[in-house]
């Protein structure tokens, strides 16, 4: 079910085969724009964060809280979120990989648009690299597959950069078991970040194919935004058992699924990174994540 075979440590997953990476990582998407901008889904992710610092400071205190696996994409903040990763951790000592993504323009503030013409994403990787300062790229997602474009195509300019050596690994990001096997006919496929958490588990089958071919899958929105919080939630009730946060208990949930989920959750307070952390050493019962399970994908209705 999964690759980390020559691990019995279950807080750590080998991505690509080769490259270990604790499996709660840090989403870097929240650290953008500033006072009075839209927060949740409204949020713009266009700008630097106002508070440059305080992000900086928090990329690092993440790193020295032990987060190995860092999760941006050059449509954050048109590219600052990758120099706020350089200007924070390199030269990425203690185990850090940067994952980033390329595929999606931003012609404004509220538009997010797959753009997947090959040369376009080769440019793109070209100014990743320069932003985060590296020679290769640890993971490299395709932000999202572009129906004008055939998937060999697309998925044929990661290879070729994988080839060149500018990138280690690459990555796909809100597909299909059927998009997944088109793009494995292509190129060795290291990860899937898709949409999923304890509420919203459209892509289940994604999971478990992804589970079987030693995939890592990586869950975005993994505590929905911080939605799991609610104090009064199923959630909640069994937090209260197992003596942890709501969050804790949503990331452990992801955790329990399977051996390959990697949560990457998002936050700009470095009490939330800790708590987050602390997700891996939260066990739920199996009666416990069955009733999880129960209680909060039937209120969601998925
Ligand atoms: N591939 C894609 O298309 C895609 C799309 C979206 C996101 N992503 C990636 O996935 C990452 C995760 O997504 P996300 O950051 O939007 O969503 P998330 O991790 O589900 O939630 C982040 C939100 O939850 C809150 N939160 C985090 N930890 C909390 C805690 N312990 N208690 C209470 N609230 C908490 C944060 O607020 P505070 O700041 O107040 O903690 C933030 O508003 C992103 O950073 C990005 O790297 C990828």
């Amino acid at each position: 079910m999964t690759n980390n075979a020559n691990s019995s440590d279950t807080t750590i997953f080998e991505l690509g085969g080769d490259l270990p990476v604790r499996r709660v990582g840090y989403g870097t998407m929240r650290l953008a724009d500033g006072p009075g901008d839209p927060t949740g889904p409204e949020a713009r992710i266009w700008t630097a964060p106002a508070d440059r610092a305080a992000a900086v400071g928090l990329l690092r205190t993440a790193a020295e809280a032990g987060v190995t696996l860092f999760d941006t994409a050059d449509a954050y903040a048109l590219g600052a979120g990758e120099e706020l990763l350089a200007e924070a951790l390199h030269p990425y000592g203690n185990g850090v990989a940067v994952a980033t993504k390329a595929g999606v323009v931003r012609p404004s503030p509220t538009e997010w648009v797959p753009l997947g013409h090959p040369a376009y994403l080769r440019q793109q990787a070209e100014l990743s690299l320069r932003r985060l300062r590296t020679e290769r790229i640890d993971l490299l997602y395709l932000h999202r597959l572009d129906e004008r474009f055939p998937v060999a195509e697309q998925v044929g300019a990661l290879k070729q950069l994988q080839e060149e050596g500018k990138v280690r690994h690459i990555g796909l990001s809100e597909v299909t078991v059927a998009q997944l096997e088109e793009a494995e006919a292509v190129a060795p496929i290291a990860a899937v970040q898709n949409l999923y958490n304890l509420a919203t588990r459209d892509h289940e089958a994604v999971v478990d194919h992804t589970a079987g071919r030693g995939i890592a899958f990586v869950p975005f929105f993994p505590v929905a935004m911080g939605g799991h919080a609610d104090p009064d939630g199923p959630v909640a009730r069994v937090a209260r058992e197992v003596g942890a946060t709501p969050s804790q208990t949503a990331l452990a949930w992801l955790l329990h699924r399977a051996p390959h989920i990697l949560p990457i959750p998002g936050t700009s307070s470095a009490a939330h990174l800790v708590e987050n952390l602390g997700a891996l050493d939260v066990a739920l019962t199996e009666e416990q994540f069955a009733r999880l399970d129960r209680e909060v994908g039937a209120s969601s209705g998925s």
